[in-house]
């Protein structure tokens, strides 16, 4: 650093704390029908004392939500819900729930100093509500902090143990910025663009496709979106990922940045590979915290009726950020993934005053080391890097990935397998993992009883995968996901331009349609030592359309050559699905007409991830005893057969295949 700049850089620094000195203490004026936090940089506007957010003034924009929406529709909780048990809806039933704002009817200033404001907007339930909200206490939390380019908002809700029972399908934040300034989204540094205007999607601008979600824009305002294919589940994330999407408001002198960051991901449902929406046209930037996308009824959380619960969801940040001299978006991008990071390393936060938010002092810690030993392969004890292990609620093996009610706390191992599990919160957890190049879920068979300020060790922790024998073939990666299988380029009537040679090309729209394009009369037959996975194994099974509009169910095929075969011996098949939507898997060898068939799933999974462009949904691992006599020296066949065909969604993502020789 030469002389100038150095001198220039004490100057900067000296600015910073002198504008750290000046910056205003937050200011509360509460009104009749609003409240308003100030701390001048951020201005939010919350109505009194339903707790939605009507206004956020930043940057000299009056408001950065939709003005033209009605107030209670520009930011807020809600969730949707309903009866337990024998009372849930018919409507509900079918997993559309009913849809409460979580309108609170009380207002409490918990802190109210010149280093921050947090404020309580409180529900509370009683039996005269029965079956019109939900049974839950709600306490809606909004901070604002002095300096901060942005505010929080947690919310703790509370199910006492004489209320009824109940379900919860979905419950989330939803922020609307307004449409006339916010059109630039991002959500990855491979996933943003420019996006239509909410109004191209209502016809005649907009063309519904095959479910009200997916629009083609057959006449936007901007000829540039023309033919494109507009669908929010193109924007989903996982969990592990999704730690900060949003919007940009793009103007050469003054841009504006509209971004929500999530910290932790230990109060969302289903641990890290759950999907969650983010960010879509509307403009709509969505924290959600529970969800039934990509999973279905497996995971509505159903609470019984003396079934006492509480959960704090957040706090997350709503981020602003601008800059004023001719930027590209990308830097807004860029500034708004390191606040993530600074939120991230702040985590647990210090200052939300709810007793209910753990402190770092109140939470524990575990640590370890996680070995592989693929038994009748390898005797080694196989140090895993990356691989992700976790604690969440006591339950069965695999059992976080349908878990909702609790925290789930994750981590992944270093080079050397070993890990550690931080700001855990008091309780009983199971330890689970899962390990990507092997099958299955791992399991410690102990309970771990975190206490505040604990270090536990658990030690070397060994997994052994299933496996009977060693591999004769395999097809696909163990990995929970059918994205390294044949993901066809789409029909050239429903392109998405992102994802137009992406990574992520199976999130484009009608994939499903494809397969009977490539397999108009015959099914997929896939030759071990021939085929190629990655050209010649598409990536679902799906149903193939025929021409009078009705679907076929298909069955797929695996030709494999064995030089020997043990007659006396037995063999085990392992199918990994990496999702299943209605679905029936069917296996039979060697006999297309063998009556019973070897083995079938029975009808399983709601996973909707074909309509959804998800490459994964649930996972599930079927192990299949092939008896020797089954096979023969030579040519054999496996069949593969889905039978259900009454919608196009309907089918099966295979995650990976092994044909085990056991004895
Ligand atoms: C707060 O929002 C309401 C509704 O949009 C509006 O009438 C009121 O003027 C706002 N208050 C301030 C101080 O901006
Ligand atoms: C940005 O634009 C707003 C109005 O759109 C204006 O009030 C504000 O002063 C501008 N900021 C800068 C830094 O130019
Ligand atoms: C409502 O809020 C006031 C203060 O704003 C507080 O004194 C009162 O206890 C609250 N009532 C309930 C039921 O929470
Ligand atoms: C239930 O709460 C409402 C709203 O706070 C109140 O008006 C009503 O009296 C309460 N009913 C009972 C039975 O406590
Ligand atoms: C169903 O509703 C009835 C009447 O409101 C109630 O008595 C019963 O406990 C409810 N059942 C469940 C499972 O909540
Ligand atoms: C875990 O620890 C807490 C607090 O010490 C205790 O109340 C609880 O019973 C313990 N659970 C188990 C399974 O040991
Ligand atoms: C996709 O990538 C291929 C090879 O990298 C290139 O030839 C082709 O032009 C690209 N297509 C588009 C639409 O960008
Ligand atoms: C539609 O066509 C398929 C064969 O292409 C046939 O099996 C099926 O019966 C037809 N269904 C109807 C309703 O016409
Ligand atoms: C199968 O078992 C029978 C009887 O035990 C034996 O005679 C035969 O050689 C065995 N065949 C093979 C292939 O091991
Ligand atoms: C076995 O299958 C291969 C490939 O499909 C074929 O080329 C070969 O002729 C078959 N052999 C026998 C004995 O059927």
């Amino acid at each position: 650093m030469d002389f100038t700049k150095h001198l220039l850089f004490l100057m900067l620094q000296f600015l910073v704390v002198l504008g750290g000195d000046t910056k205003p203490g937050v200011r509360l004026d509460i009104q009749d029908k609003h409240v308003i936090m100030d701390n001048g940089i951020v201005q939010v506007n919350l109505s009194n004392p339903e707790g939605i957010v009507t206004g956020i003034r930043y940057n000299g924009i009056e408001n950065l939500l939709e003005v033209l929406n009605e107030e209670y529709d520009r930011g807020y909780w809600d969730i949707v819900w309903d009866e337990g048990g024998e009372n849930r809806t018919k409507k509900g039933a079918k997993g559309k729930g009913r849809f409460d704002r979580m309108e609170a009817t009380n207002l409490t200033v918990i802190v109210e100093k010149e280093e921050q404001v947090e404020l309580s907007f409180t529900r509370t339930w009683n039996a005269s509500f029965q079956g019109k909200l939900p049974p839950l206490n709600i306490d809606k939390r909004f901070i604002l902090l002095r300096g901060s380019s942005g505010f929080y908002t947690y919310a703790i809700y509370e199910h006492l143990k004489e209320w009824p029972a109940f379900d919860i399908d979905n419950t989330r934040i939803a922020f609307k910025p307004r449409k006339d300034k916010f059109h630039y989204m991002s959500i990855a540094d491979n996933r943003q663009r420019f996006m239509p205007l909410p109004d191209d999607r209502i016809p005649p601008r907009g063309q519904v496709l095959a479910y009200p979600e997916a629009v083609r824009l057959v006449d936007p305002v901007e000829p540039e979106f023309k033919g494109e294919v507009d669908d929010k589940y193109e924007y989903s994330c996982e969990s592990r990922y999704n730690r900060v999407h949003g919007w940009m408001s793009i103007d050469p002198l003054n841009s504006t940045g509209f971004w929500l960051i999530t910290p932790s991901y230990e109060f969302r449902s289903a641990g890290p590979l759950k999907q969650y929406l983010t960010s879509h046209d509307g403009p709509t930037t969505l924290s959600v915290f529970h969800s039934t996308h990509y999973s279905g009824a497996d995971l509505i959380m159903k609470f019984g009726p003396n079934e006492p619960w509480k959960k704090v969801y957040g706090p997350i940040f709503l981020y602003l950020n601008s800059l004023s001299n001719g930027v590209s978006p990308n830097k807004l991008w860029e500034d708004a993934k390191q606040q993530m990071v600074n939120e991230v390393e702040s985590w647990p936060y210090t200052f939300p005053a709810s007793k209910d938010f753990l402190s770092s002092q109140q939470r524990g810690k575990v640590q370890g080391r996680l070995l592989v030993r693929d038994r009748k392969v390898s005797d080694a004890f196989i140090p895993v890097c990356g691989a992700y292990v976790g604690l969440a609620a006591v339950g069965d093996v695999g059992s976080w990935q349908r878990e909702c009610k609790g925290y789930q706390f994750w981590t992944i191992t270093d080079d050397k397998g070993y890990f550690s599990i931080i700001n855990l919160r008091p309780g009983d957890y199971n330890l689970y993992s899962w390990v990507t190049g092997y099958i299955g879920d791992y399991k410690f068979d102990k309970i771990i009883n975190v206490t505040s300020g604990c270090e536990l060790n658990v030690h070397e922790l060994v997994y052994e995968p299933p496996r009977d024998g060693p591999t004769l073939w395999e097809i696909g990666i163990p990995d929970r996901s059918a994205a390294e299988f044949y993901v066809p380029d789409p029909n050239p009537t429903y392109i998405n331009k992102l994802y137009v040679n992406h990574t992520d090309r199976f999130r484009q729209y009608g994939l499903w349609e494809r397969y009977a394009d490539l397999y108009p009369n015959k099914d997929l037959v896939y030759t071990v030592g021939v085929s190629d996975y990655r050209k010649d194994w598409f990536f679902a099974q799906v149903n193939r359309k025929k021409d009078n509009g009705t679907y076929q169910g298909t069955t797929w095929q695996i030709n494999f050559n064995l030089d020997r075969v043990n007659t006396n011996g037995s063999y085990t098949l392992r199918v990994a699905l990496a999702s299943v939507h209605n679905a029936e898997l069917q296996i039979r060898i060697n006999k297309l007409e063998a009556d019973p068939v070897l083995f079938s799933s029975g009808v399983i999974g709601k996973e909707n991830t074909i309509a959804r462009h998800g490459i994964h949904g649930l996972y599930w691992l079927f192990s299949v005893d092939v008896d020797g006599t089954l096979l023969v020296q030579g040519n054999n066949t496996i069949f593969l057969t889905q039978p259900m065909n009454t919608s196009p969604f309907i089918g099966i993502m295979y995650d990976y295949i092994r044909l085990e020789y056991k004895r």
